[in-house]
């Protein structure tokens, strides 16, 4: 048996008069004309616990999209044991038998799921057609695709050298226990990928997805019974942090925590099994993708043209609430007319609106709490006497969460927005002395505690190696040239390291080799 090496999935252009747009706009308004009941899933059953929340449309938050019930103590108990039972048939399956459920499932989001879950993602979290697309279908499929390849590798891994009349062999063999996979609202394939990749492996898993992502999520509980997961292995059970995070992480049982969030919940839980560490069975294993600061820098010698395109794309591309968008740029002042004047003429010309109008760019951002933390950004900026607002700026509540994509200047290379990570649409520069050129990268390396994405720009490839080389350490995915969002699955693995996560690559081996316990068998004849 040998998986193939994959290949990514191709994206769709959604173009007027093909077939694909009409079948996305058919799921679109299927979605829209009914309100859906959530129920929990555990053990492969649906629990219902009466205690309701509501899904809105964050561009449209009178339009409620569905209710879903949220677990209590005693369902995250029930998930715990319903997981726990899974774990003795599903550790037993061949990774051949365990690769065609996740090939299979790869081919139905690459098939008829595929308009359900963008438009489930398009409507919940306000995200425009291609920003769906490359997340809920391609980025989804090439995880279980790439995961499906790399879990072959790690299974049928070479034995280690066996001098005669030894046999030495190594087996892979899941964790002992439960992963807990805690998922964001901001990209449907990581709310997928967080709770598979373990299951891939061989592991049972209990999911809670963030209380602003249950929607997208369902369907690919539902796209995954289908593929033929055995039930247990995967148990959704959204809820409040604060009662599904603490049963969870006390639990002896937990072997490991798969998470993408921000950074204050990361530790937190980090400490929780800190106090806790002499209850486990087994030490858990700890993997998490937390916030950034992610930056473009750019050499006086940066193409004017790429850099803007990068920084409008990089900084508001789904209303800059990827992990990975630029949130702050360093610019020498002999570029920075030519950069100013371009950047102001894209940015009035977003397109900015509800996403079921395919021409527009730029959405709402998710939610009131997020709408108000970004406007308190830019209330600042507005008030000091560091900065100027360059354009944008506005914000309105009253429909959606629109909040305008914002350019900054700051005269403070250390001004709060150049250090602290907001999560919306709003890009800060500091325009420096072209001759301060080495100086401000070291500058740009001590301002944020993050490491996650950061991008260098310039023609001279000296400078690119300094740049290289003082930002070592500045992000986990550093581009040359380039914006610093959109890591592809297979291409670029995903992940920061500082106070940006564990830098265990989503979408590579490096991630699927923790969830593994390897046994050393020498056998002596
Ligand atoms: N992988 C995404 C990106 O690179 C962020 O999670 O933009």
């Amino acid at each position: 048996v040998k998986i193939p090496y994959p290949e990514n999935e191709p994206v769709y252009s959604y173009a007027p008069g093909t077939k694909e747009r009409e079948l996305l706009k058919e799921a679109i308004n299927e979605l829209k004309s009914q309100k859906i009941e959530i129920p929990l899933i555990i053990g492969g059953k649906e629990v219902r616990t009466g205690k309701l929340a509501k899904v809105v449309c964050p561009h449209d938050h009178g339009h409620v999209l569905a209710e879903y019930h949220q677990a209590g103590e005693k369902e995250v108990k029930m998930a715990i044991e319903a997981a726990l039972e899974a774990w003795k048939e599903w550790q037993k399956f061949r990774w051949e038998e365990r690769a065609a459920i996740f090939l299979k499932a790869a081919e139905l989001l690459a098939g008829k799921y595929r308009y359900i879950l963008n438009a489930a993602t398009m409507l919940s979290a306000s995200k425009n057609v291609f920003q769906a697309e490359i997340d809920s279908a391609c980025e989804l499929i090439d995880f279980w695709r790439f995961n499906t390849y790399f879990m072959q590798q790690i299974y049928t891994d070479q034995p280690p050298y066996s001098p005669k009349p030894t046999w030495n062999y190594v087996q892979h063999r899941p964790l002992e226990g439960f992963i807990f996979a805690v998922t964001p609202f901001n990209f449907t394939s990581i709310g997928g990928n967080l709770p598979t990749a373990p299951a891939i492996m061989g592991n049972v898993v209990v999911w809670k997805p963030a209380s602003t992502a249950v929607y997208a999520p369902y369907f690919i509980m539902k796209l995954l019974k289908e593929a033929g997961l055995p039930d247990g292995v995967i148990n959704f059970i959204p809820g409040p942090g604060s009662v599904v995070g603490n049963l969870v992480l006390k639990d002896p049982n937990l072997a490991g925590i798969h998470f993408t969030g921000s950074t204050e919940v990361f530790q937190n839980m980090w400490k929780v099994v800190g106090e806790n560490i002499k209850n486990y069975k087994y030490y858990p294993r700890i993997v998490g993708e937390t916030g950034g600061k992610d930056f473009v820098f750019a050499h006086s010698s940066a193409d004017v043209k790429k850099l803007v395109t990068a920084l409008v794309r990089g900084a508001y591309e789904y209303q800059g609430q990827k992990c990975s968008a630029a949130s702050r740029a360093y610019i020498p002042k002999s570029l920075w007319k030519d950069v100013k004047e371009l950047m102001v003429e894209e940015i009035k010309s977003i397109k900015i609106g509800n996403p079921e109008d395919f021409t527009n760019f730029f959405n709402a951002v998710i939610d009131e709490a997020a709408f108000e933390n970004i406007k308190s950004y830019i209330d600042y900026a507005k008030e000091s006497n560091e900065a100027e607002i360059i354009v944008g700026g506005g914000c309105d509540k009253s429909v959606g969460y629109f909040i305008e994509p914002t350019l900054v200047e700051t005269t403070n290379p250390k001004f709060k927005l150049m250090e602290e990570e907001i999560f919306g649409p709003v890009l800060t520069v500091y325009v420096y002395d072209d001759d301060k050129y080495e100086e401000t990268l070291e500058l740009c390396n001590s301002t944020s505690p993050y490491g996650l994405t950061g991008a260098i720009f310039g023609e001279d490839r000296k400078a690119v190696s300094v740049a290289l080389e003082k930002l070592e350490y500045a992000a986990g995915n550093f581009y040359v040239n380039d914006k610093p969002t959109g890591a592809v699955v297979g291409q670029q693995p995903f992940g920061g390291s500082r106070a940006s996560g564990t830098n265990d690559k989503a979408g590579s081996y490096l991630n699927l080799i923790r969830w593994v316990t390897p046994r050393t068998v020498k056998e002596n004849f």
